[in-house]
């Protein structure tokens, strides 16, 4: 699932690849068509249409489905849309028993609290290093959810 899909290049890449479906959520009316062109395109070119969906709404109120999940975020927001962002992360973490992943990549924002989001991999990145960097989290219920808790005498 691409939050900002913009024009569909990340969703076209991971086409190549054995995802159950892909998602892309958009916001902005003009590169919705564009997004939606481009994927017509390329599903032309490769002969075959994959499964996939393009959702014109914002990431922030977006409903999440009840799958497991791997969110792939382009660096597309910052400050309190990411934050807005995160918290409905949160909520679909705290709600459902389906897993969520998060592909953060050029994560100029260190903003997915440890309460939810497990660190599990990155690659640092910058101008310096001719690299893009990236970070993956796993979800996890809080605190308030931990068995560890829930098991208190
Ligand atoms: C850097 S582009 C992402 C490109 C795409 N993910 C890729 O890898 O090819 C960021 C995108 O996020 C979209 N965006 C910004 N705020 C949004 C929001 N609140 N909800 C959904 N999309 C949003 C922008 O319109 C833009 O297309």
């Amino acid at each position: 699932m691409d939050l900002g899909a913009g024009l569909g290049k990340a969703m076209m890449l991971a086409a190549g690849y054995p995802w159950a479906r892909l998602v892309g959520v958009e916001l902005d009316e003009n590169l919705i068509w564009g997004l939606k062109r481009n994927l017509a395109k390329f599903a032309a070119r490769v002969g075959k249409m994959p499964d996939w969906d393009v959702v014109a709404t914002d990431a922030r109120t977006y409903r999440f489905p009840e799958r497991p999940l791997m969110v792939f975020l382009f660096n597309p927001f910052c400050g309190e849309v990411l934050a807005e962002v995160i918290a409905n992360l949160v909520q679909r973490i705290e709600t459902s028993t389906e897993p969520v992943w998060v592909l953060y990549v050029n994560p100029v924002e260190a903003a997915f609290p440890e309460m939810w989001f497990e660190s599990v991999d990155g690659r640092c990145g910058g101008p310096f290093s001719g690299q893009v960097g990236w970070q993956l989290y796993r979800g996890h219920r809080g605190a308030s959810h931990s068995p560890a808790l829930d098991n208190r005498p």
